[in-house]
């Protein structure tokens, strides 16, 4: 196992109910910020929950935050911080709203043009103003960790950043605010957390037993409810086991001690902001193609993973055949959610492959995965397997 160190200060209120808790979460003294998406946090009513838990407090209210939130959006937000003298921000919604909440957190108090904040990665925030989220879409775990990636419209750079100081204080985890999501957001949030998984489990072997024991828990588990998740919305343990799930997948945990890979996310990020794909969905353009390309450096994991995670026995056949099946049941688990895999069922071809080339290198994305042997030469395999 790899050294690490391991803090993660989130408090997690899970449950039914729970949005009136706001109440005792959020400082009686707070100035605060609503921070929201479009029109699903009214018209689900939970901004009036909110509302009425914030009770006198100062609050204000920021809406609009897009899917793949943009710096030109979010600076609004932080102008009106500063004008009102706002010092406490609350996010409600999905991956989008809570990490835009926490580009303005960073953005608010940043001396300097704040999109450096996203070039450098996160080390150039020095201080951030405290926040805390209701969840309202189970998916990217931005809920419980400190990573957040925006998008600047202008170039169509959509990159990450993460900060110690970016955890939301708290977050509101109450599953049946999951019941108004259209099945294809669900169908996301199953391979976003599929993948963020795999990303930290599908490297290369270090005698972490534990933390492979649990992603391929976590894994079997967005299995086995995926059905049930699409077909029975209001399926409240079946939500809440997604929920909790979609969180753990990028909390840390897992990740603790162990390779990381990361460089189906980086490409995936290339194809959100050139063609306005769904995140998960670049995922599961990137992922089944770049298995296969990578199969010798993840060989190990590969058929640790087809074992324990589908059932793929030592007997069944050579390794390369219980390695193609590891990956068909991948790319079969994607689809079965209604997710295209390929390039193709998005209507890009070639162009495509050149234009997220052109968008690795300008972005310095040029040596990727565990081994940071994934170049420009790689990624253009891999992006061609995925056509
Ligand atoms: O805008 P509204 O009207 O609120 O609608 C949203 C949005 O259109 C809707 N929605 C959310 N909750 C709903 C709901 N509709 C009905 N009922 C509800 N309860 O869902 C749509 C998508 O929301 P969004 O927040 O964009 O989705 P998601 O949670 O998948 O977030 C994706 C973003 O997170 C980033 C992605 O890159 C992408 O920008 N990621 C963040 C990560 C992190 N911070 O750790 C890791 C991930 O890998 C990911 O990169
Ligand atoms: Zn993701």
């Amino acid at each position: 196992m790899q050294n690490f160190e391991f803090h993660n200060p989130t408090k997690i209120v899970f449950g039914a109910n729970t949005v009136a808790k706001l109440a005792k979460l959020v400082p009686e003294t707070a100035r605060v910020l609503i921070l929201f998406g479009g029109a699903s946090a009214e018209k689900t009513g939970t901004l009036a929950e909110v509302r009425a838990a914030l009770g006198g407090r100062v609050v204000q209210e920021f809406g609009g935050i897009e899917p793949n939130p943009s710096y030109e959006t979010l600076m609004g937000a932080v102008a009106k911080v500063r004008a009102e003298k706002l010092d406490f921000l609350l996010a409600v919604g999905g991956g989008s709203v809570i990490d835009g909440t926490k580009f303005v957190a960073a953005a608010a108090l940043y001396d300097g043009e704040p999109w450096e904040i996203a070039q450098s990665g996160g080390a150039k925030v020095k201080q951030a103003l405290p926040f805390g989220a209701v969840l309202t879409l189970p998916a990217t775990g931005s809920e419980m960790n400190n990573g957040a990636v925006v998008t600047l419209k202008a170039t169509h750079a959509k990159l990450p950043f993460r900060s110690a100081l970016l955890f939301p204080k708290f977050s509101v985890l109450d599953p049946s605010k999951t019941f108004t999501l259209p099945a294809k957001q669900i169908a996301n949030g199953l391979v976003d957390a599929f993948v963020h998984t795999v990303e930290q489990y599908l490297t290369y072997p270090v005698q972490a037993l534990a933390q492979d024991r649990f992603a391929e828990g976590l894994l079997q588990t967005l299995v086995e409810i995926a059905p049930q998740a699409l077909a029975a919305p209001d399926d409240y343990d079946t939500r809440a086991n997604l929920m909790w799930t979609a969180t753990l997948a990028l909390n840390g945990l897992i990740g603790a001690g162990v390779p990381q890979d990361w460089a189906t996310h980086m490409i995936g990020h290339e194809l959100t902001a050139l063609y306005d794909i769904d995140h998960a969905r670049t995922l599961a353009i990137v992922l089944p193609a770049l298995l296969n390309v990578q199969r010798d450096t993840k060989r190990a994991k590969l058929l640790q993973y087809g074992e324990r995670v589908w059932g793929i026995a030592k007997d069944s056949g050579s390794e390369d055949e219980r390695v193609d099946a590891a990956i068909a049941a991948t790319r079969g688990f994607f689809e079965s959610v209604g997710i295209a895999t390929r390039l193709s069922g998005y209507q890009l071809g070639q162009e495509a492959v050149e234009a997220v080339l052109a968008q690795l290198a300008e972005h310095g994305m040029t040596s990727l995965g565990e081994h940071r042997d994934i170049d420009l030469a790689r990624s253009r395999v891999i992006l061609e397997a995925a056509l």
